[in-house]
C-alpha cells in the first residue's frame, strides 16, 4: 500500500476537520470508558475525543507508520496509538463504548464483513460514528488500468447502512452532505487529492511516467474544477453514520 504523507494530508486540515466535528457532534453515549478512533492519521482529531470524553481511555488506530509518527507525540496516559489494520481490529477488552472511523473505512474493503465486528464491539447504549467520502466526486476518470492499485470503491449505498446496521440491533442515525469547499491556489484539487486518493496511483508510477500522469490530471482537474477569482470549488459529498446500540 503507498505511503501517507501526513503534511500534504494536512494541507487541508481545516476542510478535513469539519465532517469530523459534525460526526462527533451526534454521538449520544454519555460518559464512555472506552473510545476508538480507526484511520486515526495524523492524531490531531483523535486528541479532540480525549478532550471531549476526559474520563475515557481514548485509542487511535492506524494502519500508516508516517502518520502514527505525527500522532505519537500527542500521546498521554489517556490517549494513546497503536499501529494496525481496521479490517483485523478487535476491541482490546470485550467491547468499547464509541468507535468514531472518520474518513477511513473507504479504505477497508469488504463492508458488509466489517459491520458486523464493529456493531458487535460495542457496549451497550454505545456508538459506531463513521464518516465516508460517496461518490468517487473526481477520480472517477481514472483508468484503473493505469496504475491499478485499487478495484472500485467499497462504500455502499447509504441505505444500506440503515438496513445493515438496523438488522445488526443498532438504531442509525444518518445523512449526505455535499459540502462546497472552495480552495485557494493554484491546481487545488490536485493537492487535495495527492494527500489521499492519487497517493496509490502516484506511489505505482515513477519518472516521467509519473511527470507526465500527474501532468494529466492536473489539467483533467483543471477543466473540471476550474479557478475563479475567489478560489476553486470542489464540491465534497460525504456519507455520516451514527448508530447506537440501545
Ligand atoms: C483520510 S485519512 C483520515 C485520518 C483521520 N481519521 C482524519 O479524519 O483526519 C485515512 C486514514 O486511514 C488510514 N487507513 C487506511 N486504511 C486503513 C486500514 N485498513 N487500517 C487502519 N488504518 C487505515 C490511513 O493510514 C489514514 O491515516
Amino acid at each position: 500500500m503507498a505511503s501517507w504523507d501526513p503534511d500534504q494530508y494536512s494541507r487541508f486540515a481545516e476542510e478535513r476537520a469539519r465532517p469530523f466535528h459534525e460526526l462527533v457532534a451526534r454521538i449520544t453515549t454519555t460518559a464512555p470508558v472506552a473510545v476508538v478512533d480507526l484511520g486515526c492519521g495524523p492524531g490531531t482529531l483523535t486528541a479532540t475525543l480525549a478532550t471531549r470524553y476526559p474520563d475515557a481511555a481514548v485509542l487511535g488506530i492506524d494502519s500508516s507508520p508516517e502518520m502514527l509518527a505525527e500522532a505519537a507525540p500527542l500521546a498521554t496516559p489517556q490517549l494513546s496509538f497503536q499501529l494496525g489494520d481496521i479490517a483485523g481490529w478487535r476491541p482490546q477488552r470485550g467491547s468499547v463504548d464509541v468507535i468514531v472511523a472518520n474518513a477511513s473505512l473507504q479504505w477497508v474493503d469488504d463492508h458488509a464483513a466489517l459491520m458486523p465486528v464493529l456493531a458487535a464491539a460495542l457496549d451497550d447504549g454505545g456508538t459506531l460514528a463513521f464518516q465516508v467520502p460517496t461518490g468517487g466526486p473526481v477520480l472517477d476518470f481514472l483508468d484503473p488500468g493505469v496504475a491499478g492499485p485499487r478495484g472500485a470503491s467499497p462504500v455502499q449505498e447509504p441505505a444500506w447502512y440503515v438496513r445493515t446496521l438496523s438488522a445488526l440491533g443498532l438504531t442509525v442515525d444518518a445523512w449526505e452532505t455535499t459540502y462546497l469547499h472552495v480552495l485557494p491556489g493554484e491546481d487545488p484539487v490536485l493537492e487535495w487529492f495527492s494527500g489521499t486518493g492519487l497517493r496509490p496511483y502516484f506511489a505505482a508510477l515513477s519518472g516521467a511516467e509519473l511527470d507526465d500522469f500527474r501532468a494529466r490530471v492536473a489539467a483533467h482537474l483543471r477543466e473540471r474544477y476550474p479557478r475563479e477569482p475567489f478560489g476553486t470549488i470542489l464540491p465534497f459529498p460525504r456519507l455520516f453514520v451514527v448508530a447506537r446500540r440501545t
